[in-house]
């Protein structure tokens, strides 16, 4: 997506080779034209897909799945992050490790809201080392319902969420695939002019 990738040139902040800073447009302040374009190139490309509810986690992934949501005509569903394992039969839960964070915490999403007759997208705002979308993408394995596939807003292809989801048999759609990044310098798969 053409837009965004020259948004992250103009207003994201390279902050290490591995962290990239895009608080002033994506996920502190929102740009809510952008976020809604997010959601209707996500809508287009898995429009055949006859999605019947998108999947977030909280919070930054969010105004994306509403976004995608709203183009689709569909409800979303954000799993919940909790630090403790409260086991209940309610909840469709798992424990995702952050490897950033170095800590365990549990997203969970109750029964009622993901049933085994749903055709799910996944959305998020980044796609790094995947450990929260392979816990949602396992969640929805659990509830028996079907994962279309799974649409970020900006995929780090050095770190290795994609190859995970992919080795799940998951479908990975990224809106901004960065190849490399420096301090200044940003490089993108696909020019920015794609
Ligand atoms: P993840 O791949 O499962 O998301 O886990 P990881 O441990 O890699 O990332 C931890 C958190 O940092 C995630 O947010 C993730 O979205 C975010 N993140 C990863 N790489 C970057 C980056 O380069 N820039 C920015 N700004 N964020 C990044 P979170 O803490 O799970 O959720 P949220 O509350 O922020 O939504
Ligand atoms: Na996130
Ligand atoms: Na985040």
């Amino acid at each position: 997506m053409k837009e965004l990738k020259e948004r992250i040139v103009r207003d994201g902040k390279v902050l290490s080779d591995t962290v990239l800073k895009v608080d002033a447009f994506l996920n502190h302040q929102v740009d809510p034209q952008l976020t809604m374009k997010i959601g209707q190139a996500f809508a287009e490309i898995f429009r055949g897909e006859r999605v019947s509810r998108v999947l977030t986690v909280e919070a930054s992934g969010i105004h994306f799945a509403m976004a995608t949501a709203y183009a689709l005509g569909v409800p979303f569903v954000y799993a919940k992050k909790k630090k403790a394992v409260t086991l209940s039969d309610e909840v469709y839960s798992v424990p995702v490790h952050s490897f950033t964070r170095q800590e365990t915490y549990q997203i969970s999403i109750a029964k009622p809201y993901l049933s085994s007759h749903d055709r799910v997208l996944i959305v998020d705002d980044f796609l790094a080392t995947g450990a929260a979308l392979v816990g949602l993408a396992t969640i929805v394995k659990e509830a028996g319902a079907h994962l279309v596939g799974v649409g970020t807003v900006i995929e780090k292809s050095f770190q290795e969420g994609r190859g995970l989801l992919e080795q799940m048999g998951v479908r990975v759609e990224s809106l901004a695939r960065i190849k490399s990044m420096q301090p200044g310098a940003i490089q993108f798969i696909e020019p920015v002019s794609a």
